[in-house]
């Protein structure tokens, strides 16, 4: 349809996209064969069944196994790339994408060999796709401040390949606080900040990913809506909220798509993008993110070129480079 042919055209950034949430089954099925592991499915149909959650931490669970296929550098680099190509026919020209090294090194692989791999086929995804990028290194936020401290510390060899950190995993009491002393030092180290936060949890979440955490983005946001104060400090500061329509479904943060709050966001002049989160898990890249809550939300040609503009606006290319992509 038209609507559809107008997503495909118009250039997009994606600003929230976990890589070990691009694993296909397919794939999974290609490294856990080379890699001699066993995975708990017989095909990939008895897969795509499996992947039906209530919540988030059901959906975790299962994505945490999933990445246990992922061994070598040849492995995180196969599947970096395996997502490039599937974003640069959807006119993405620009990512910052996450990785989550903890659910790699607690299963003992080397960090080194995690971000090797993932750098080598973002480097080669800017030179032979023309896809510009940034990596997030993103904490789990259900494991300990030590572990993220080690996290950290084995991350800095590597300062130059990583521009920001995050915080990600189970939400519910694990709130920003807990990380506010590795955060305070990954800003010391010069890394810029972003926090899930309102996916699951509230809205003092929110705060406190502002407040203690000194976030430049947060990732989901949802439930910033209950709080009316916070919305007018998200607006006046035009902290960028990175929304994933359909992980919001599948995940149950929205029980139907016509009842996602993003055109009201737009509405308030909340500075609201739309991205694909885990699309191997959720049933969908970027476009198919913007075409379904488009038909969901009967979503103008002028909301949806606002979000794709909010998109660049959000990311941290430089101004000539934002320029470029308009
Ligand atoms: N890890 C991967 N996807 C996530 C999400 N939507 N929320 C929290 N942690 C995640
Ligand atoms: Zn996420």
């Amino acid at each position: 349809s038209s609507i559809e042919q107008f997503i495909e055209g118009i250039p997009k950034a994606e600003l929230h996209l976990h890589i070990e949430g691009t694993l296909e089954p397919e794939l999974m099925f290609a490294f856990a064969k080379r890699n001699n592991i066993k995975v708990n499915y017989e095909n990939v149909s008895e897969v795509k069944k499996a992947y039906q959650f209530n919540n988030l931490q059901e959906f975790l669970d299962i994505y945490y196994a999933g990445a246990n296929v992922l061994i070598t550098e040849q492995d995180f680099y196969d599947l970096t790339w395996a997502y490039l190509i599937k974003v640069k026919k959807q006119n993405v020209l620009h990512i910052e994408i996450f990785f989550d090294p903890q659910t790699h090194t607690d299963r003992g692989i080397p960090f080194e060999t995690v971000i090797n791999g993932i750098h080598k086929a973002l480097e080669h995804g800017e030179e032979k796709l023309g896809i510009s990028y940034r990596l997030i290194m993103s904490f789990l936020r259900h494991l300990d401040e030590a572990s993220a401290f080690k996290t950290l510390e084995q991350s800095l060899p590597y300062k130059d390949w990583i521009t920001a950190v995050g915080l990600d995993s189970s939400e519910l009491n694990n709130p920003p606080s807990k990380f506010q002393r590795v955060f305070n030092k990954s800003i010391e180290e010069g890394y810029i900040t972003v926090a899930h936060a309102g996916e699951e949890g509230p809205a003092s979440y929110i705060w406190e990913a502002l407040d203690l955490l000194k976030v430049d983005r947060i990732d989901h946001g949802n439930r910033c809506l209950e709080d009316e104060k916070l919305v007018k400090r998200l607006v006046k500061n035009q902290v960028p909220l990175t929304i994933c329509p359909l992980s919001n479904l599948e995940l149950k943060v929205v029980t139907n798509l016509k009842d996602h709050p993003i055109a009201s966001m737009l509405a308030k002049n909340l500075l609201v993008t739309v991205n694909s989160d885990d699309p191997a898990y959720f049933g969908g890249y970027m476009n198919e993110n913007y075409i379904a809550i488009a038909r969901a939300l009967d979503l103008s040609k002028r909301q949806i070129t606002d979000l794709a503009k909010n998109s660049i606006k959000a990311s941290w290319l430089d101004d000539t480079q934002k320029e470029k992509l308009k």
